[in-house]
């Protein structure tokens, strides 16, 4: 059955600006996470402490979120790939912070440079110290419809990975399409999957629009009851590491289909639509959200 209420995870901030080539101001980052903040999204990714060399778009991660005007109720979260980037998250201030593998070895090799197993490793000690800070840990598994090395990858595999992070204490598990090629009964077989390791209620989809799916790949999770959902406002986005990788989901067009089916968000929609007009403009980007394109700027 449909979830009554859905929370939107909000990843534009990083998910949706990491891959920008041109430097982004860190002020337009802020002013970024403000509106959607005003918008209603209760829960914002806004940075990643990872490496500049790797990622330097993310470079002012810490600067993001020391310049955060915070509102009441808000998560600020942040991706901490080691102890090195959760110890800089903390010094930030992050009210939560996420660590990140993947189904496939091919593709945790080339993202974080190690084995799944390796990142586990690391991740133990970024969870020890989180815990003793009271910080909340998120888990994103990648790569959980297929690889862009790999190919097709078990469900199997996805919930075997899940089930780790969740031991190891991770409150949620996202579960990536990092390159946008599930359709929605592959979506839900995997679903079915990782749902007999990890609580549905404690899981969560991070799907990329790539191949025009994810709205579709949504509609079949919901169904399944799962209620916690990634998106990016104006579809921003693609993976540094996933050649060919476009945005996550729209947030508008998220947005517009939970309204659509009576499920609550809290999200003000005519907001939204705004702001993803407005950081369009700013960083020079066609605005990937058809809800968006439809509603114009208003
Ligand atoms: P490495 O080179 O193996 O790490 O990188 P290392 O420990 O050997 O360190 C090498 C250098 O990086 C050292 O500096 C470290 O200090 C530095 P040097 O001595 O050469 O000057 N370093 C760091 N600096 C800042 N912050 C850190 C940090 N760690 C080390 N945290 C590492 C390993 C994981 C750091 C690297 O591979 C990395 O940063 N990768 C970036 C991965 C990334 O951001 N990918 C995109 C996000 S994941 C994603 O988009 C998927 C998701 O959306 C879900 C989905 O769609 O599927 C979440
Ligand atoms: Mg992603």
């Amino acid at each position: 059955a449909l979830p009554k209420q859905v929370r939107v995870v909000e990843v534009g901030p990083r998910d949706g600006l990491q891959n920008e080539p041109g430097t982004i101001a860190t002020e337009v980052k802020l002013e970024l996470i403000d509106r959607l903040g005003a918008a209603g999204l209760r829960h914002i990714e806004a940075a990643s402490f990872v490496s500049p060399k790797w990622v330097p778009q993310m470079g002012d991660a810490a600067e993001v979120m020391a310049g955060l005007q915070r509102r009441p109720g808000v998560v600020y979260a942040a991706l901490t790939p080691n102890l090195k980037g959760f110890e800089g998250a903390r010094e930030a201030g992050v009210s939560e912070v996420a660590v990140f593998t993947a189904a496939s070895e091919a593709f945790t090799q080339k993202n974080i440079n190690c084995s799944i197993a390796e990142s586990l490793e690391r991740f133990a000690p970024v969870i020890d110290a989180a815990k003793a800070a009271d910080i909340r840990v998120r888990g994103y598994v990648s790569t959980v419809l297929g690889c862009p090395y790999a190919g097709e990858i078990a469900p199997e595999q996805v919930a075997a990975v899940s089930r780790e992070l969740l031991d190891m204490g991770c409150y949620e598990i996202s579960l990536g399409d990092t390159i946008g090629v599930g359709t929605p009964l592959k979506a839900k077989r995997m679903l079915e999957a990782v749902a007999k390791a990890v609580p549905l209620a404690q899981l969560a989809a991070h799907f990329h629009d790539t191949y025009g799916q994810a709205l579709a790949n949504l509609y079949a999770v919901l169904e399944e009851g799962l209620a916690v959902i990634d998106s990016s406002v104006a579809g921003l986005g693609g993976c540094p590491y996933a050649s060919g990788a476009s945005g996550n989901v729209a947030s508008e067009d998220v947005v517009y289909l939970l309204q659509g089916l009576g499920i609550e968000t809290g999200i003000d929609l005519g907001r939204l639509v705004e702001t993803g007009h407005w950081i369009t403009g700013r960083i020079g980007r066609a605005n990937g959200s058809k809800v968006g394109q439809a509603m114009g700027c208003g």
